[in-house]
């Protein structure tokens, strides 16, 4: 195994760093980036389980691009569709076939008859649906739960404040507080808190929107039928449900969270994995809920890259392939591997720990009790998690760096894959 550290070798990730220091805030494009310590590694390229600097160093990756690569990087398929359709054009500002292909493909597993928007990131998805669920019901609040990320916009910048038991408050510099207190904060698996949320704000809650399992406060599995009592404190108040599946969609499944736990949102968003890697976003919901959105309703929705024929054709070919159904098993039998590796190493180590999984999505949380809470999450050993996330990367195998994120694997994680991720864990844990 190539044991190497970022002192001794990556030169050339260093002098980019340096660079990118002097042109990007913070150095990066997006946050979590800048938390693989003493600074980013910069890729070359992928292929498979594996990824590659441009020092000449591989990792085996279970960070995936915190989520969409469910078939590891450069599947010959995606990377077929790809080239097929760039031979073509990339951008015309009109139709395509493909995206009507993709909507059909999507609208098999995800409200059956009904219709759908294609944007170009979670965060428009999530944007959209709150606008779309305040159109349809005219109604202003909306209800998010605490450690569930559902983008960087400004109505969902929220959490909890310390002073009212759900006011939201702004996590952002930016975010005006009349914005954020059209949020109200309630505590992910704990469904009374929702109906006394909406007893109190029945008449202008518009939304519900939560991520089925949180895979942004680490993994956290949503309690027995949580999911269910959200489905019906929705209906009983006249609330929309929005289920985030920008994770989960065709991760845990073709159907996602929904097929898994038997529950039905009113408006799903989508992202991540639909697009094979490629940016996207996507808000589905049955047609009298759709046809608000412009041109056919009155809230507005438009984009100069919506359905983007590369992202049309690198998700419509990424969902053909996981409809096989064999990207699913090697996952998940890849995660459940390495969750029962960590849960051994950590044990031996003698310090305490939980993992949580959930198919191909998993995180150790060293922390005694069970992670149920995004508030137990926030309890854990972050420091520990961190020096495990460094020695593993010197062993060749690439984690979130915050213990917050999610650890992924793919279809590409075959078993030799897995076998000496196993043996670097054991010895990643004898160094901590
Ligand atoms: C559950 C969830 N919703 C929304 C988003 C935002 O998606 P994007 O980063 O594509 O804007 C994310 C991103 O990680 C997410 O995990």
């Amino acid at each position: 195994m190539m044991v190497v550290t970022a002192e001794e070798t990556w030169h050339k990730s260093a002098a980019l760093w340096s660079e990118a220091q002097r042109v990007f805030p913070g150095g990066v494009n997006s946050p979590v980036r800048a938390a693989v310590k003493p600074y980013p590694f910069y890729v070359e390229g992928g292929d498979g389980a594996y990824i590659y600097s441009v020092d000449g160093v591989r990792f085996i990756d279970y960070v995936l691009a915190y989520g969409p690569l469910m078939l590891g990087h450069r599947h010959p398929r995606v990377l077929e569709a790809l080239k097929k359709q760039a031979e073509r054009g990339w951008l015309f500002g009109t139709p395509t076939e493909v995206e009507v292909r993709l909507a059909k493909k999507i609208l098999q597993y995800y409200h059956r008859g009904g219709m759908i928007r294609f944007v170009n990131s979670g965060t428009e998805a999530t944007m959209t649906a709150i606008r779309l669920a305040r159109g349809v019901t005219g109604r202003r609040f909306i209800v998010k739960f605490n450690g569930c990320y559902h983008g960087a916009h400004d109505n969902v910048l929220v959490a909890a404040g310390s002073a009212a038991a759900h006011y939201g408050t702004p996590t952002s510099l930016g975010v005006p507080g009349e914005v954020a207190g059209l949020t109200l904060v309630a505590r992910y698996n704990d469904a009374d808190m929702v109906e006394k949320i909406l007893k109190e704000y029945s008449n202008d809650v518009a939304a519900i929107i939560v991520e089925p399992v949180i895979g942004n406060a680490g993994v956290i599995p949503p309690r027995d039928g949580f999911l269910k009592a959200l489905r019906e404190i929705a209906d009983k108040y006249g609330v929309l449900l929005i289920i985030d599946e920008i994770i989960t969609g065709f991760r845990l499944g073709l159907g996602g969270a929904q097929e898994r736990y038997g529950v039905r949102a009113d408006i799903t968003t989508l992202g991540k994995i639909i697009g094979g890697g490629l940016p996207i976003g996507a808000v589905v919901a049955e047609r009298e809920i759709m046809e608000y959105l412009t041109p056919a309703g009155k809230v507005f929705n438009a984009g100069t890259f919506n359905a983007h024929p590369l992202a049309m054709a690198a998700g419509l070919a990424t969902i053909e392939v996981l409809e096989t159904g064999e990207p699913y098993s090697v996952a998940e039998y890849a995660a459940a591997k390495v969750a029962e590796a960590l849960e051994d190493a950590a044990s031996r180590k003698g310090v305490d720990y939980v993992v949580n999984r959930v198919a191909s999505m998993l995180q150790i949380f060293f922390h005694k009790g069970p992670v149920e809470y995004p508030e137990d999450a926030m309890k854990s050993n972050k420091m520990l998690y961190q020096r495990l996330h460094e020695e593993l990367l010197k062993l060749g195998v690439f984690i979130a760096p915050s213990q917050l994120e999610a650890i992924f694997t793919s279809g590409a994680h075959h078993k030799e894959v897995v076998e000496s991720t196993l043996n670097a864990i054991e010895e990643a844990f004898k160094r901590l």
